[in-house]
């Protein structure tokens, strides 16, 4: 298909990071957008704990007849593992990179800062983080020196956005999408269209401390876990209220441990700080805009 006929306009897209997000957002790529991915992750052990259980999902496929082995075939070849110096290279020529590291803002920053100085400004930089703000993240690929309310801060920040996945990804049928207050509705359209092409309905939430999924779902793991300390009932009748009165695949304390109580950790602490223009770096009459615009 010619590059303009495609909506999202993606020819090409960077995953950084192949734990079980990662993995997940190149295999939905590859085998639903058809999008050739350039995958990256520091840890080679984790890129081939990821393929194996890509080539598992691809042959599951193939045996129950949704795709053929040649489908299959070609979804794998379109995912390219790269080396640091390569990913650097490779992202450049990007049209939209999508980061799926631990949950870290620190880390986050640091990586969206490079790969503000290496891609192009009509690359759109997508985070899949269950929490950070995005706000926040998009601030960090804004040069140093330059004020994020100059033309040239607005365009580097603008191309920035959430683009959250859920795990299982190639299971899971929603993409919450959410807009920084940097984000252009360029961005976001783009942005939204992709995941349509990878199979997900789409959501969108206004950057707010763990958006819509995890602000709701959050308290309420944290809910069954105090009932659990308080002694209301044992782990395994706490899961099964859940599981047949109100038909969840899985108990909340399974699913809290199928997330990770790490990552159920890092996201509720981040639920803890509020989400604001100051972030945007948009600190009022000194930065050239808060709630007014400076010249
Ligand atoms: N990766 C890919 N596919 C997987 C998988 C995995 N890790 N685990 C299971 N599947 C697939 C199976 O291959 C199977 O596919 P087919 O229908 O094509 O055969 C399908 O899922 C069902 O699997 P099973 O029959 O083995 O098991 P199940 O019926 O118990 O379903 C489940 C497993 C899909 C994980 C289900 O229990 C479920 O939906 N659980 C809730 C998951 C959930 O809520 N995820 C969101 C977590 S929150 C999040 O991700 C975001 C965040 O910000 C924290």
């Amino acid at each position: 298909m010619a590059a303009n006929l495609v909506p999202h306009g993606i020819r090409r897209l960077g995953v950084l990071g192949a734990g079980q997000m990662g993995m997940g957002i190149a295999l939905v790529s590859a085998l639903r957008a058809k999008v050739p991915v350039l995958l990256y992750d520091r840890s080679p052990e984790q890129v081939t704990k990821g393929f194996s259980l890509v080539d598992k999902l691809l042959l599951k496929d193939v045996n129950k007849g949704r795709i053929t082995s040649e489908e299959a075939k070609e979804a794998r070849d379109r995912i390219q593992v790269v080396g640091q110096e390569a990913a650097l290279q490779g992202m450049r020529d990007a049209d939209m990179v999508v980061e799926a590291v631990s949950e870290n803002l620190g880390l986050k920053q640091k990586i969206f800062a490079e790969l503000g100085r290496v891609c192009s400004d009509k690359t759109i930089l997508a985070s899949n983080t269950s929490s950070i703000s995005i706000t926040k993240i998009a601030s960090s690929v804004i040069p140093e020196g330059v004020a994020a309310s100059s033309e040239v801060g607005k365009k580097a920040a603008e191309r920035v956005v959430g683009l959250h996945f859920f795990n299982p990804v190639p299971v899971m049928k929603l993409v919450e999408l959410i807009s920084a207050l940097q984000t252009s509705p360029d961005t976001l359209e783009r942005s939204r269209s992709f995941a349509v092409a990878c199979g997900k309905t789409v959501t969108v939430s206004k950057d707010v401390p763990g958006f819509v999924s995890n602000a709701l779902l959050m308290p309420f793991l944290n809910e069954a876990i105090m009932h659990l300390e308080k002694g209301v009932a044992t782990r395994d009748d706490i899961d099964t209220t859940l599981k047949l009165g109100m038909a969840h695949p899985m108990g909340p304390l399974q699913l809290a441990d199928f997330i990770g109580l790490d990552t159920c950790l890092a996201i509720q602490q981040t639920l803890y700080e509020g989400t604001e223009m100051v972030d945007a770096g948009w600190l009022g009459r000194k930065s050239g805009k808060g709630f007014y615009e400076y010249d």
